[in-house]
């Protein structure tokens, strides 16, 4: 995840700039850099880890400055590409978190205006775009240009001969830290610890002014703004983990956010999006590996319901197995990571049987992303937990996005169902943070599994694979023997394990298969097992079947693969804290596998 950081003050700004990058290092990166006031604007960047960027820094002495840690998502990861970006006179500087998302319109309207553009990033906009506004004020400019733009973004911008650091945000996290005669700017609380325990937060659709005396906030309308200073007392680590006591947690309540971001930096040109294969497609296969697997089973029954095309869902590991004389136009391979071997090696297969391959990843200039034909980024920054949570569900709102273009290339959608699909979507990061809001239900309802040496998951249609996601996060990280059924298929044998002792979690949400998930619940609670169910807020009845009840916000049944993960990700959290876990590090697993 990129980071941000800014001093003004009376200390050599580089230094402090380089040091606070470095605190920031944990959220991964691809290339740093920074600029210094130091009477003209002087400016470094380079590919790689802050080594490559120390070794190239000569000894600079200015006393303002900017930096920033690029993960790579709009372009890929280059010297080219790194912040800050400059304007074409060389006097202003910029560097941003977040995703323009009409960065194509802006920049051919600045390239028409004289401006030249050096990188592939949407961010260089925003440097033109206040260069052409700037009439002597720099905050003025800054405040006219995020006029013309749509998205989300922190910045911080300087100009040559001044002292003064602009900053704002948009649905992007920044900070102020308050010193004596200097003060700073981050993305991120753990840059600024080792300089100050004094923080103002900036608010959504605010702007600031720092200066080394000075820090002046506003409003979206320019007004001034009172903020409170926040004392923090967090340790380094506390502080990576933004107070929460997991990097697990961390993650899932990042979704919003990260679904968010994975939506807009596609949503609005979605219908000419360049990634699929020329050839009718007729059918298609998903290939992937453990939580990207169960995503891909939530993607098959999306793109079949919306597109009504054919997709076969395989163990990526498993595919070379598969038969050889079976084309398909259309291979997804699914890895968050981008270096899961044996997704790799299904990637190299399907290109080896003829077929297009399009990888949902996220992780720009992995592996995937040079062999892959094409590439469809989830846009959930690092993930550090082994447990994955904001990437599957970023992998869940790009399938919806892939569904929507597959269906509509096949006129299954029209231009109405689009834009309603649109959206949909765009209002998705509301469900997830109504479930988040239920959090403590999730933490009550874990005390049912303290004890629990086996648990049980079912579902059905398109909630089927998320109840399979919901036991693999269980065991995983509360090492409980777990499993997730097709609802269905309990009876068929499964049901021969479950007793008093073996809890059965169920989603019994109002859709078509409601009727038939009572009935199965109404089986296993015969039995004595204890029954957990995620119900939405208007069901009366499933309060005679459940022992526990937990109850989920009404979403249109298209998308609550998405809210319920969210749920069973918090169950599987608040278990495995119960039972006193490492949950961020489970035995015997790794956050990537790069062995077949
Ligand atoms: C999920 O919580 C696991 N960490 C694991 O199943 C993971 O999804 C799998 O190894 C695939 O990883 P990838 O998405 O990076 O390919």
């Amino acid at each position: 995840m990129c980071g941000i950081v800014g001093y003004s003050g009376s200390r050599k700004a580089s230094d402090v700039i380089l040091d606070s990058l470095r605190r920031l290092e944990y959220r991964g990166y691809d290339s740093a850099g920074m600029v210094i006031v130091n009477g003209r604007l002087e400016m470094h960047k380079e590919k790689g880890e802050l080594k490559a960027l120390e070794s190239i820094l000569p000894d600079i002495e200015g006393i303002t400055g900017i930096g920033h840690t690029r993960w790579a998502t709009c372009g890929a990861p280059s010297r080219d590409n790194a912040h800050p970006f400059m304007s074409n006179d060389r006097s202003l500087a910029l560097v941003h978190n977040g995703i323009i998302e009409n960065y194509i319109p802006l920049r051919n309207s600045l390239i028409s205006e004289g401006a030249a553009f050096y990188s592939e990033t949407d961010t260089e906009v925003l440097v033109h775009l206040i260069r052409k506004y700037h009439q002597g004020d720099l905050h003025a400019a800054v405040r006219r240009a995020l006029e013309d733009v749509r998205g989300t973004y922190a910045i911080a911008v300087v100009e040559e001969h001044s002292p003064d650091i602009v900053v704002a945000r948009k649905e992007n996290p920044l900070v102020l830290g308050s010193g004596v005669g200097e003060n700073f700017v981050a993305s991120d609380v753990t840059a600024l610890l080792e300089y100050t325990s004094d923080v103002l937060y900036l608010m959504d659709g605010e702007t600031a002014i720092v200066t080394p005396g000075a820090i002046r906030i506003f409003d979206a309308g320019g007004a001034a703004v009172e903020r409170e200073v926040s004392k923090i007392d967090w340790s380094l680590e506390e502080a990576r983990k933004g107070g929460f006591e997991h990097y697990m947690l961390k993650e899932i309540y990042e979704q919003p956010h990260s679904i968010t971001e994975t939506i807009i930096s596609y949503i609005d040109d979605l219908e000419n999006l360049e990634i699929l294969p020329s050839r009718p497609i007729t059918g298609m296969k998903i290939l992937a590996c453990g939580t990207s697997y169960n995503a891909g089973l939530v993607g098959k029954y999306i793109i079949e319901e919306m597109a009504g095309i054919s997709v076969q869902v395989e163990l990526a590991s498993e595919f070379r197995y598969s038969t050889k004389t079976n084309q398909c136009p259309l291979v997804v391979l699914i890895t968050q990571s981008g270096e899961t071997a044996d997704t790799l090696a299904a990637c190299r297969e399907a290109k080896l049987r003829g077929c297009h391959t399009l990888a949902i990843t996220n992780v720009v200039g992995s592996s995937i992303t040079r062999e892959a034909d094409t590439i469809l980024l989830t846009r959930a920054g690092p993930e550090i937990s082994v447990a994955a949570t904001k990437t599957y569900t970023a992998q869940l709102v790009s399938l919806y996005m892939l569904a929507s273009l597959l269906a509509y290339n096949n006129r299954s959608l029209g231009e109405e169902g689009l834009r309603a699909m649109k959206k949909d979507l765009r209002s998705l990061p509301n469900y997830v943070s109504a479930v988040l809001d239920r959090a403590s239900s999730l933490r009550d309802a874990a005390k049912m599994f303290k004890e629990a040496r086996s648990a049980f998951f079912i579902g059905r249609n398109r909630n089927f694979p998320t109840m399979l996601e919901g036991a693999l996060k269980l065991k995983e990280i509360s090492y409980i023997h777990a499993e997730g059924y097709a609802a269905g298929e309990l009876k068929h044998g499964p049901l021969a394990l479950l007793d008093e002792k073996t809890p059965l979690v169920a989603s019994c949400l109002n859709d078509h298969t409601y009727d038939k998930m009572m009935s199965n619940v109404s089986e296993v609670a015969a039995r004595g097992s204890p029954v957990l169910l995620l119900a939405e807020d208007d069901d009366a009845d499933c309060e005679t079947v459940a022992d526990l009840v937990i109850r989920m916000p009404p979403v249109k049944p298209l998308f609550t693969p998405v809210t319920l993960a969210v749920a069973l990700q918090l169950l599987a959290y608040h278990v495995a804290k119960e039972r006193g876990m490492p949950i961020d590090k489970p035995r015997n697993l790794a956050k990537s596998v790069t062995v077949e």
